[in-house]
């Protein structure tokens, strides 16, 4: 008993020694951290490594200053070191890993600061041949040049990050109010807007499947999901998806992309267009909310140095409900107004972009919902407003400053009998067969809306143009990378 005793103390002591040891050498490897939580603090006094590109270096007679970035904030990390630690291969945009003791700092600008014991270049980064220099401001046209660089500035940094924050946004807004998120195709045997502008799917396999017509049916690449949604929206009362969209239009415009994000909603059991029209409202400030509040920083510094003055008008946008007209309303004001439009206002005509600005404008510069759309310039789906006098369906956009249209829906034709004549009309029926069993088959009053996603990020930093605000924009004439 006494020699099992032993036996279990010994035991017990060279697990104690491990684990000291263990610790002790945990002790010197440091810890890693990003960026962000080195500048919150985390650590302090220990010994952590940060792994980032440089934004600045000055070295100094007795010290040598680095800011090191690695997107997790738009502040970098200031970095001290000795002078001894300075490296020719040490200039702005290297790549760098640094060691030392994260420490509280004497500079009002920080708390925080890496003492450096270590610096290692990890990637060299010539300042001759990079296109961004230090401490310049490159303009948003520039650095659209280098679609491939344009993510280590600060303004393209501070726009992925809100891009982000504001993706996570919408879905949390959608996932609190009881959403179901159905994943929607993006190749497509059918064109949702009937518009036309679309792009074919052609597949470069095999010449024997099916003559190179891979799916044997002519397909496209989806320019809404909104058909697909309202096959689930037959089984599931909320729901919506995120995605890409893509459109073939032939327009160099400040606010078309061929490829483009869009959220998309579908409602079922709907009473009247006031109930997508409180959707699209809470939708909109609930996401606007959640950005100021958690990209502050990164928000701010397009509201202060790339569009001034912008901030003022979104907290306007946030401090009203959204008022709404109808589009005769609409054409209204701009036959009264004095200004020369390029296209015509007559009733009927659609509304361009002059005339969607003009009208906001109109509004006070704060977005409002137009109604009620001449049942000729709206899709097959829009329901038909039968009792109205001039010939209208139930749609609505959202018209908001700077950008004009921001989001189009519409309550859908659940009528079969009003559905089935349209598509007979327009030669689709046959097409569309499936979509008039929707109709058969426990159809219900319904509706849902798109938002342009790109446009919504436009709409709350002040963006002019719809370039600025997509990591890789695709457009007419255009695809880089
Ligand atoms: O008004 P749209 O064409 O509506 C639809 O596609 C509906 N099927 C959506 C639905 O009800 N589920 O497009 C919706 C929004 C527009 O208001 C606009 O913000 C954006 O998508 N959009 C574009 N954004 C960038 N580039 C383009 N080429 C765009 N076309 C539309």
């Amino acid at each position: 008993m006494f020699q099992a005793a032993a036996k279990t103390l010994s035991v017990f002591s060279v697990y104690r020694g491990v684990l000291f040891s263990l610790r002790h050498y945990c002790k010197n490897i440091p810890i890693k951290l990003r960026v962000s939580e080195a500048l919150s603090g985390a650590e302090l006094g220990a010994n952590v490594k940060v792994q980032g590109w440089v934004r600045s270096v000055r070295p100094q007679k007795k010290n040598l200053f680095l800011h090191v970035n690695d997107g997790s904030s738009l502040q970098s990390l200031q970095v001290v070191g000795r002078a001894e630690l300075d490296d020719p291969l040490l200039t702005f945009g290297s790549a760098v890993e640094v060691s030392g003791v994260l420490k509280k700092s004497t500079h009002q600008k920080q708390p925080f600061e890496l003492e450096a014991d270590q610096i290692r270049v990890v990637g060299t980064c010539n300042p001759i041949d990079f296109p961004f220099k230090i401490k310049e401001r490159h303009s948003l046209e520039y650095i659209r040049q280098f679609p491939h660089l344009r993510c280590r500035t600060n303004v393209f940094g501070s726009l992925l990050r809100v891009r982000s924050e504001a993706t996570a946004a919408i879905h949390s807004y959608f996932k609190n109010n009881g959403f179901v998120q159905i994943h929607t195709p993006i190749i497509t045997s059918n064109d949702c807007e009937g518009a036309g502008e679309i792009f074919s799917v052609q597949s470069s396999g095999p010449q024997d499947v099916d003559d190179g017509n891979f799916f044997s049916v002519p397909t496209f690449l989806t320019v809404s999901g909104q058909l697909h949604l309202e096959v689930v929206s037959g089984a599931f009362s909320r729901v919506y998806t995120f995605g890409q969209s893509f459109r073939a239009d032939n327009s160099q415009t400040r606010r078309h992309l061929a490829e483009f994000f869009m959220v998309e909603a579908e409602i079922s059991f709907t009473q009247s267009l006031e109930d997508l029209i409180k959707v699209i409202e809470d939708m909109f400030r609930s996401a606007t909310e959640h950005v100021l509040a958690h990209s502050a920083e990164d928000v701010d510094l397009f509201h202060q140095r790339v569009t001034p003055g912008h901030r003022a008008t979104v907290d306007a946008m946030l401090k009203k409900s959204i008022p709404v007209i109808t589009y005769t309303e609409a054409i209204d004001i701009l036959k009264r107004s004095s200004e020369n439009f390029d296209f015509p206002t007559d009733w009927g005509c659609d509304l361009k972009t002059e005339h969607e600005k003009y009208v906001v404008k109109h509004c006070g510069n704060l977005p409002v919902f137009v109604t009620d759309y001449p049942y000729d310039l709206k899709p097959f789906y829009a329901r038909d407003n039968q009792e109205h006098s001039e010939r209208t369906v139930a749609a609505v956009d959202l018209l908001v400053p700077g950008v004009g249209e921001l989001c189009g829906g519409s309550l859908r034709e659940e009528r079969l009998d009003l559905l089935r004549a349209r598509l007979e009309d327009a030669g689709l029926a046959d097409t569309y067969s499936w979509y008039l069993d929707l109709r058969r088959f426990g159809s219900v009053p319904h509706g849902g809306f798109g938002l342009g996603f790109d446009r919504y990020l436009q709409c709350i930093l002040g963006v002019d143009n719809i370039k600025d605000v997509i990591p890789f924009p695709r457009f007419v004439q255009s695809c880089l990378l």
